[in-house]
């Protein structure tokens, strides 16, 4: 799974760049360790942030942290800190031996999108040989600057109040949903 920083939009749909979060970096480890994901990249395209950012990991990746948190720095193990997308595909492509499928996340509906049960049953398929990447956002959702990089795109979670209604979930909540809905017993 990846979490983007760049090409993100702001409020008003403009293309910015996010500033990565302490909590989204934790957060979403646990999710992507729980559910069984075998990388979580992170991507920010700024040198700040990735000094920002390695500075937390190696933190956790101290003999200290190993001692006190194993079960976070088990979870953290699986953060890979990358300045592109490009560098995520050709990742995936050294050790899978295939580029991913990538799989758009959005609370905005779009056509053509699967439904997760449709899509869990894809990836449980075991002739399946092509790796998946389920890509969240930040900001104000993924710019459509990235769309050339999708291949499908997962239907909006919605609650009762269905697609009228709020469905504006922080990226953390969206990640252990998603996951849950695709991956989990
Ligand atoms: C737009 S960002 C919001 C980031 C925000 N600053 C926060 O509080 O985490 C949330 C990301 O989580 C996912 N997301 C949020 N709500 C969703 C929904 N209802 N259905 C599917 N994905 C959703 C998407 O990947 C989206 O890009």
């Amino acid at each position: 799974m990846a979490l983007l920083h760049y090409p993100m939009t702001n409020r008003k749909g403009e293309p910015i760049t996010t500033a990565v979060t302490n909590l989204d970096i934790h957060d979403i480890a646990r999710s992507a360790r729980t559910f069984g994901m075998k990388k979580y990249f992170i991507l920010t395209p700024i040198d700040m942030q990735h000094e920002l950012v390695g500075r937390i990991l190696r933190h956790w990746r101290s003999p200290e942290s190993q001692a006190y948190h194993p079960d976070r720095v088990e979870a953290l193990s699986l953060v890979h800190l990358v300045h592109s997308f490009d560098e995520i595909k050709s990742t995936i492509q050294a050790e899978q031996g295939e580029e991913p499928e990538v799989v758009l996340t959005d609370a905005r509906s779009a056509p053509n999108s699967v439904s997760y049960a449709d899509y869990r049953r894809e990836l449980s398929d075991p002739g399946r040989k092509k790796p998946a990447l389920v890509v969240f956002g930040t900001g104000w959702g993924i710019s459509e600057a990235f769309y050339p990089e999708v291949h499908r795109r997962l239907v909006p979670v919605y609650g009762p109040e269905g697609e009228e209604g709020y469905n504006h979930l922080s990226v953390r909540s969206a990640v252990a949903i998603i996951l849950d809905r695709l991956l989990g017993k």
